[in-house]
Parts: structure tokens; sequence; C-alpha cells
């Protein structure tokens, strides 16, 4: 059994890259790779095909967390037939899949921040506007959620087994 993860930003080269990185690194540190495949995207087409935002790269790379291989692009219909959890960074993505998923979706749908465990804050605030603080803080959102996702996860694979 394999569960597919597909978290979706804005522009995906921001906090979406980031949640796939941070989240990736944890599911491989509890070696569980080859059960859980983890994908990221975007809501917009503006960043098809470029590089996550040098300053996400940065902040993540001093958390020990690579973004250089990763690439955006845009959600599409075929997304929910491949993920089983698809995870937005804030309402408005949220809103944009809950319009765009077919109606007999029967995967999670859902905020990162609201899933499995509600967090302090529910939305990962956009950091494209802001300064560097504002980098840190998506990483220590996601950070926190990923540990909170990862438990579930486990849980759930053990129960498949
Ligand atoms: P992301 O951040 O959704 O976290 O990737 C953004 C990236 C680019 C833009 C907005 C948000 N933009 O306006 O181009």
């Amino acid at each position: 059994m394999s569960i597919n993860v597909l978290f979706v930003c804005l522009g995906n080269i921001c906090r979406s890259p980031s949640a796939e990185a941070v989240f990736r690194a944890k599911v491989a540190a509890a070696g569980l790779q080859r059960q859980i495949i983890i994908d990221s995207a975007g809501t917009s087409d503006w960043h098809i095909g470029k590089a996550p935002d040098p300053r996400s790269c940065q902040a993540a790379l001093k958390r020990g967390y690579d973004l250089s291989s990763l690439r955006g692009r845009q959600v599409q219909s075929e997304d929910f037939r491949r993920f089983n959890y698809i995870l937005a960074m804030d309402n408005a993505n949220l809103s944009h899949l809950q319009a765009m998923a077919p109606a007999d979706y029967s995967g999670t749908l859902e905020l990162m921040l609201n899933f499995p465990v509600r967090q302090v804050l529910l939305e990962v605030p956009d950091p494209y506007f802001d300064a560097e603080q504002g980098f840190e803080q998506v990483l220590d959102l996601i950070e926190t959620a990923s540990d909170a996702l990862l438990a579930h996860l486990q849980a759930r694979l053990s129960q498949a087994n």
C-alpha cells in the first residue's frame, strides 16, 4: 500500500516546495520513502518549470532541506486520481482545489495546518512579499505540521500491515 501526498500553494515556489522537502526528509528519516509518495503543485500557472524562490531555498538549506531539484508545476485534475491526501497552504488554495475536485473524490482535501491536528495558525502565510522572517515562519509551521502528519500516516500504515 502506498500513500500519496500533494502539498499545494499558489505559486509552487515558496510554501508547497518547502512542505514537500520538509515532509520528504521526515518520511525518509522514518524509512517510509517507498510507502509515502510526496509532491507539490501550485494553483496558478505563474511559475511552471521554475526553481523555488531563492529565499525559500536559503532558509530551508540552513535547516538541512535541499529544494534545488524541485520545479514549479500547476495542479491538474489528474492529481485527484493520483493523490489521496491533498493539503493546501491557505484557504484560497483550498477553495480553488474544492472547486476543481471531482464530486466523488474520496481522499483528504484539507488545510495542511488543520490536518490531522488543528494548529494554532490555520494558514501558512504567503511569504512572497515578506522579509526573511516570513520564510522562517513558513518552515516553523510546516515542520510542526509535518510531524503530526507523519505520525498519522505511520499509524495508518501500521494498521494496514
Ligand atoms: P507560494 O508563494 O504560493 O508559497 O509559492 C508565492 C509565490 C509567487 C507569488 C505569490 C505567492 N506571485 O505572486 O508570483
